[in-house]
């Protein structure tokens, strides 16, 4: 097979050695747009520019360098035969579960009020919080949601998990399936943490219908994608109390304009995309091995469904 590597955000050279180690016996190139086509047949990407495609007419599968394929498929140039396959956690789970603990306890634990006294000199401990008093729901139990809720779990929160299709196989976690579940799952959550992918169903899908069913004081997690919330309706949950505070890492606009209201709302923390960065190592290793597979005719795993979007 013929590797290429686009990914214009990142320099290559350490991807490319990586690559050309784990699979000596392939090819492999770096896309560069002013030199004639490779005629790869395979392709690494990360948020290319559209005239990836037109210029490499010959690749038939696309290994995506991150889980959420909305960026590639929002191409309009993305070939229509070709094979996408995604990253499968590589690493990226645990980074997310990370996150979202740190997010949850901030909230939770009043570390934001010791945050504040210790600016001010303060020295005063508050009545201590209860967990059974932040239910946390959370949207998405593919392979970072699943990860999260078996994390949280075990460290004795009252967790929730909703999906497509539901999984009963985690211990500790209540599951919720499909449209009809969702008012039981948002009534009794009060920490939303949104691990969706984005695909035409769930753009806009956190609206002000959704935030008014949590419990009153919410706290919202957003590690999906940032057009799945609808900003203008957590900043009128926030401003009416609904919601209390709000932990995010994904928004409608990356970079965050700087005339954005979260940035000056001390109740909204802000991460520019970071929750779970796509790591070389685990990622190159991934694919290699579906390389590897593929170059012998057997099935692999992470082939995103053209049709669901994910
Ligand atoms: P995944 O394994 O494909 O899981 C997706 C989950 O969402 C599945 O449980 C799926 O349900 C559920 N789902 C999808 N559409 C749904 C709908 N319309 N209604 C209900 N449930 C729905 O994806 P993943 O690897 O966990 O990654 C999830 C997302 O995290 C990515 O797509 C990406 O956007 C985001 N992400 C963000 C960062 C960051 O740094 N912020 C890093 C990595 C990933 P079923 O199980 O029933 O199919
Ligand atoms: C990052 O946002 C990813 O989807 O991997």
């Amino acid at each position: 097979m013929h590797l290429l590597f686009a990914h214009p955000g990142t320099p290559p050279e350490e991807w490319v050695a990586a690559l050309r180690a784990a699979l000596p016996e392939h090819h492999v190139s770096i896309w560069n747009p002013n030199a004639p086509a490779t005629g790869a047949d395979v392709a690494l990407v990360w948020k290319p520019p559209a005239n990836l495609f037109t210029h490499e007419t010959q690749l038939k599968t696309i290994f995506n360098l991150g889980a959420g394929v909305d960026a590639v498929l929002a191409l309009p140039t993305f070939p229509a035969d070709a094979r996408l396959i995604r990253l499968e956690d590589a690493g990226m789970a645990v980074q997310m579960a990370e996150y979202v603990l740190f997010a949850l306890a901030r909230a939770s634990r009043d570390f934001d009020v010791y945050d504040a006294q210790q600016r001010a000199g303060q020295w005063q401990p508050a009545p201590g919080t209860l967990r059974a008093d932040w239910p946390v729901g959370i949207l998405g139990l593919g392979r970072i949601g699943l990860q999260v809720a078996q994390t949280l779990a075990t460290l004795g929160y009252d967790v929730a998990g909703w999906s497509r299709s539901g999984r009963d196989d985690v211990a500790g976690m209540t599951s919720y399936a499909g449209a009809e579940a969702l008012p039981a799952f948002l009534a009794r959550t009060r920490v939303l943490v949104n691990v969706l992918p984005l695909t035409a169903e769930t753009r806009g899908f956190i609206d002000a219908s959704v935030l008014a069913q949590l419990k009153s004081g919410a706290h919202v997690i957003n590690v999906g994608r940032g057009e799945s919330l609808v900003e203008k309706d957590l900043l009128a949950a926030l401003a009416s109390g609904q919601v209390a505070g709000a932990s995010l890492d994904v928004f409608e606009t990356e970079p965050l304009p700087q005339d954005h209201p979260f940035w000056r709302d001390a109740r909204v923390h802000i991460t520019p995309h970071v929750a779970a960065r796509t790591l070389l190592e685990e990622s190159i290793a991934q694919i290699a091995s579906k390389v590897r597979a593929l170059a012998a005719g057997q099935p692999i795993t992470g082939i995103v469904s053209r049709d669901r979007g994910y």
